[in-house]
């Protein structure tokens, strides 16, 4: 990329906007700088036909970048913070196999520690240079709503000064989306303090996931 350009996904993103095609396509993005220490990219999926041309969402769940696991696999949430998301949709009775999950930034950007990488959260123009690929999935995927997992997706879509402690569990209407919700992300959940402190986490998580279920039965 030239020197002082804007760094952007776009011109690695295809006019074909089915999965396949991009799932196939992001591997090859050096829209910004986050390819270059990760293993490969990793695209969102639907649990089972992601390789269906047009596939039955309900719901597209954004989290902010893949982990160590998710690097290695090729895959999102499949790692712990995706095991936990499938027990908490499983509770709030939504069905995980219309629910297509993938992250704001599609390549794992990290720091070593000891032998263990640490996940560097993305800078703002990571998240702006990825986005092109959060809009070909949504055209690609046609939710009924998204749900945003942590600030960063939150950021990405509704603003850099998005706040989940004061806005998650709200219905957003953003001209061009789908209805977007933001909730708390289940790695940080994971990673909360004291046991209370992960208890009353997961209880606003699950509250805001049952609001996701009410409004897919309206
Ligand atoms: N955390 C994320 O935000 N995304 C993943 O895919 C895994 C963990
Ligand atoms: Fe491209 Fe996104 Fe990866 Fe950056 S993080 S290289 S924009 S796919």
């Amino acid at each position: 990329m030239p020197v002082g350009a804007e760094q952007s996904a776009a011109p690695f993103v295809p006019d074909d906007r089915t999965l396949p095609v991009l799932q196939e396509a992001v591997q090859h993005c050096q829209g910004c700088d986050l390819y270059k220490n990760a293993t490969q990219a990793v695209f969102g999926e639907l649990e089972t036909g992601a390789k269906a041309k047009k596939p039955k969402v309900s719901i597209m769940m954004i989290g902010e970048q893949p982990g160590d696991q998710e690097d290695k696999q090729g895959r999102p949430f499949v790692g712990p913070a995706g095991k936990f998301l499938d027990k908490c949709l499983e509770a709030a009775d939504i069905n995980r196999r219309k629910v297509y999950v993938t992250n704001t930034v599609k390549h794992f950007g990290w720091q070593p520690r000891g032998k263990l990488r640490i996940h560097k959260k993305p800078s703002m123009k990571e998240i702006h240079a990825c986005r092109p690929w959060l809009e070909a999935e949504l055209e690609a995927v046609h939710p009924e709503i998204i749900v945003c997992l942590g600030a960063t997706a939150a950021q990405s879509l509704l603003g850099s000064g998005f706040k989940i402690t004061q806005s998650h569990g709200k219905i957003h209407e953003v001209e061009g989306f789908p209805p977007i919700i933001a909730t708390l992300h289940p790695s940080a959940i994971l990673r909360a303090r004291t046991d209370e402190d992960r208890q009353r986490d997961t209880k606003i998580f699950m509250d805001d996931l049952r609001r996701v279920t009410e409004f897919l039965k309206k």
